[in-house]
């Protein structure tokens, strides 16, 4: 029998979804990334544009969805270099390798949150830190 894509582990669409409105939600309320960040697009995105909320808790579900081998694929909404690539929606983001991995530290809570076995924790944090240059593009360019 075939070996089961990540997506199929991680239980599918609606598991996925469970997980990255938990992830958004953490974020919101970190003091490194939240609504207190000392960076000032997410301090404006959290004052002014928070509404966006379900629509970045959509678009991410669909990446990961994409990223994990599901039939479901995301579509950037700025043009990019591939399907996957972050650089053109978080580049004016001018995101830090801190702010960064204070985002991963919330990822592996959340899916030990969901009780998420070793094996696909690491895989789903392995997809997340293979786009950190991507994501943190507009501090290292
Ligand atoms: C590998 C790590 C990451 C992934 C997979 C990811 C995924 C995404 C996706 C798919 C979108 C929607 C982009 C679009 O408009 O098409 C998005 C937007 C966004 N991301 Fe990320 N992201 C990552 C890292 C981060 C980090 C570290 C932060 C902040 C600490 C962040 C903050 C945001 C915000 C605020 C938006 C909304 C932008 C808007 O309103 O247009 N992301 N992210």
């Amino acid at each position: 029998m075939a070996e089961q894509s990540l997506y199929e582990r991680l239980g599918g669409i609606y598991t996925i979804a469970a997980v990255v409105d938990h992830f958004g939600d953490a974020l919101a309320n970190d003091p490194i990334v939240g609504e207190n960040s000392a960076n000032s697009f997410l301090k404006d995105w959290y004052a002014n544009k928070s509404w966006r909320g379900a629509g970045f808790k959509v678009l991410t579900t669909l990446w990961v969805s994409e990223k994990a081998g599901g039939p479901y694929h995301y579509v950037s909404t700025e043009p990019n270099q591939d399907s996957l690539d972050l650089e053109p929606t978080h580049y004016d983001m001018k995101l830090t390798e801190e702010e960064f991995d204070a985002a991963g530290q919330l990822l592996a809570e959340t899916l030990d949150h969901f009780d998420v076995p070793d094996r696909e924790k690491n895989e789903v944090l392995d997809a997340f830190m293979a786009h950190k240059n991507e994501v943190i593009s507009g501090t290292i360019k």
